[in-house]
């Protein structure tokens, strides 16, 4: 049995109801081609605004710098805005390790986030995945909703891309749908009819509300970009992972492509939509729950109200 058999268990897909967490610890070593995460500034965990300051210390050290140095952290006291930032990355710090422990050697990490996070995030992964693992900021940017006249109305994501190691990891320009050029009369007839690649600026509208491919599931992105990702980054047939799945967008842009995935969410709705979106794509698909977690629970059940997504914490795109 192939590691992906063991992580699949023979299915095509596998939805998981469970703290990401407790999955990733549960998976062999160098099992997964592709990961997209996309998760929520808010982890829905209570959160304790702590103030920390970490000194130098080889021995004792409880965190990971630059260049694999070790800091000890010292709570100082507590409400600092700061915290918050730091709750944060406390939640992600031990997932990213793990996602990268799982990685194929030839895979690759894509992390969406928005632009109030992702400075924070990106020191964060360079001393997980190293300085020289990271490929790319991809931006996708949309243009929908109100416009503030205060500052520049923010109508954009980022997507920070790294390799597990990055002299081997996949990458397929050429299973990438090409795109029009803004100016086809300046490359001639051949050229414009075969369009051009991507850059890492991508155009692409929010789900549509109303739209065929809305779920419901408040924070869904739109499978284009999915596929994107999918078609450059994971080789036909390979796995892609979600631990942060929602409405499952990276299963469906996985089955849509031939590749095989593995979804887990905390949040039993999110695993409601996944399984009715993607059991329409196909069979092959298993869903269950991890102990502690039940398809069936109550909302406010505490184990899993706990990890459920704050409404609106995550902020939404722009009705
Ligand atoms: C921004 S949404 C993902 C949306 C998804 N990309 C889509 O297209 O639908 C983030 C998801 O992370 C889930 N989540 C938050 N903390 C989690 C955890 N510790 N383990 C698993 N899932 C978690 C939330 O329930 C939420 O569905």
């Amino acid at each position: 049995m192939s590691e992906q058999d063991d992580v699949l268990r023979g299915a095509t897909g596998r939805i998981v109801l469970a703290d990401n967490l407790a999955v990733l610890a549960s998976l062999p070593d160098e099992s997964i081609d592709l990961i997209y995460v996309d998760p929520p500034f808010n982890t829905g965990k209570r959160q304790t605004l702590r103030r920390l300051r970490t000194i130098r210390d080889e021995g004792a050290g409880d965190r990971t710098g630059f260049g694999g140095r070790r800091y000890r952290s010292i709570q100082l006291g507590a409400h600092s805005y700061l915290d918050v930032h730091d709750d944060y990355l406390d939640f992600l710090e031990p997932r990213l390790v793990e996602m990268r422990r799982v990685l194929r050697p030839t895979g690759s990490f894509y992390l969406h986030l928005d632009p109030r996070e992702v400075h924070y995030a990106k020191v964060l992964c360079d001393a997980i995945f190293g300085r020289e693992c990271f490929v790319n900021e991809v931006i996708w940017a949309y243009d929908y909703g109100a416009r503030t006249r205060r500052r520049w109305p923010a109508k954009h994501d980022d997507i920070l891309v790294y390799a597990k190691d990055p002299n081997r990891y996949w990458f397929d320009d050429e299973a990438v749908e090409r795109i029009p050029y803004m100016a086809p009369g300046l490359v001639g007839p051949e050229k414009a009819a075969r369009g051009k690649l991507p850059t890492d600026t991508w155009w692409q509208t929010i789900v549509p509300p109303g739209g065929k491919e809305r779920t419901g599931y408040p924070t869904q992105k739109p499978v284009a970009v999915l596929r994107r990702i999918v078609s450059a980054s994971c080789p036909p047939g390979g796995l892609v992972a979600d631990f942060f799945a929602g409405s499952g967008t990276a299963g469906a842009a996985a089955l849509e492509l031939g590749r095989r995935f593995l979804l887990v969410d905390s949040n039993p709705e999110a695993v409601e939509v996944m399984a009715r979106r993607l059991a329409a794509g196909g069979g092959g698909v298993v869903v269950e729950a991890v102990a502690g977690f039940s398809a069936a629970a109550p909302a406010d059940r505490a184990d899993v109200a706990d990890l459920v997504e704050t409404p609106g914490a995550t902020p939404p795109l722009e009705p």
